[in-house]
């Protein structure tokens, strides 16, 4: 899973380095497979219930499983996030980042701060003997009084062997409540926030999520390892920009 996750924490680093105005989300996909190949990885994504691309690449209103395509180009002042899940000889890790294209509105940037942020707060609770729900409570007060809300469909998960494990992860909940955290246990936890409603819809293509408002969304996720006594991040790179 450490090896599924340097790859995946590669390809943010590549990705990054390569958003700019005029590039497609096609391209980037693109770029994606290349950084997973060399890492002997797979995606975890492409063929999972006939997803069409190697990642996830959802732009502004888009909260989630936006579908790479040569038709949606990027433009300064566009958010933009990658959700990407490698393979590794069976193991898997899982994670996302939204990214600024060029210079973005305070607001973008504000609401993209926000949702890192309650990542942040949310995994810092995490050792063995904590409820999961505590991690929960977290993220959505965290959110929640910067003003944003939260999906209600879509939730963070357990991951190993397979993309989605035990527990299901929301990101609301109640404090003291749900499964008990123990080490080793691996645990996607993934804000998705929007910057108004809570309020999602799904396109005709039967993935691509946006917000219903057509406010701005945001989704920011790491694979995390309870250890003995906290926790591991094995999907983000030493001095991460
Ligand atoms: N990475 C997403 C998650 O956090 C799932 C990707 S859906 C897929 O669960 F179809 F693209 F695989
Ligand atoms: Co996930």
């Amino acid at each position: 899973m450490k090896k599924a996750g340097e790859c995946v924490a590669d390809v943010f680093e590549t990705l990054r380095k390569a958003l700019r105005n005029g590039i497609t989300t096609l391209e980037l996909d693109e770029l994606a497979n290349e950084v997973m190949i060399k890492h002997g990885c797979t995606s975890g994504s492409k063929g999972y219930y006939d997803y069409p691309g190697y990642i996830c690449i959802s732009v502004n209103d888009t909260l989630i499983h936006g579908i790479p395509s040569s038709k949606i180009v990027l433009h300064d002042g566009d958010i933009v996030s990658l959700d990407v899940v490698a393979v590794y000889k069976g193991y898997y890790a899982d994670a996302c980042r939204t990214y600024p294209v060029g210079v973005v509105s305070e607001r973008a940037q504000r609401l993209m701060d926000v949702t890192k942020q309650s990542f942040f707060e949310a995994v810092k609770l995490v050792k063995p003997g904590v409820r999961l729900g505590d991690i929960c409570a977290t993220i959505q007060k965290f959110n929640e009084d910067h003003g944003y809300s939260l999906a209600r469909d879509y939730t963070g998960h357990g991951i190993g062997t397979h993309m989605h494990e035990d527990p299901v992860i929301p990101n609301y909940g109640k404090p003291g409540t749900g499964p008990i955290l123990g080490e080793g246990m691996c645990l996607c936890i993934e804000p998705m926030v929007l910057e108004g409603k809570k309020e999602t819809r799904t396109l005709g293509d039967g993935w691509t999520v946006k917000s219903r408002d057509g406010k701005l969304t945001c989704h920011y996720e790491n694979t995390v390892v309870v250890t003995k006594d906290g926790y591991e991040i094995i999907t983000m790179k030493e001095g991460e920009q």
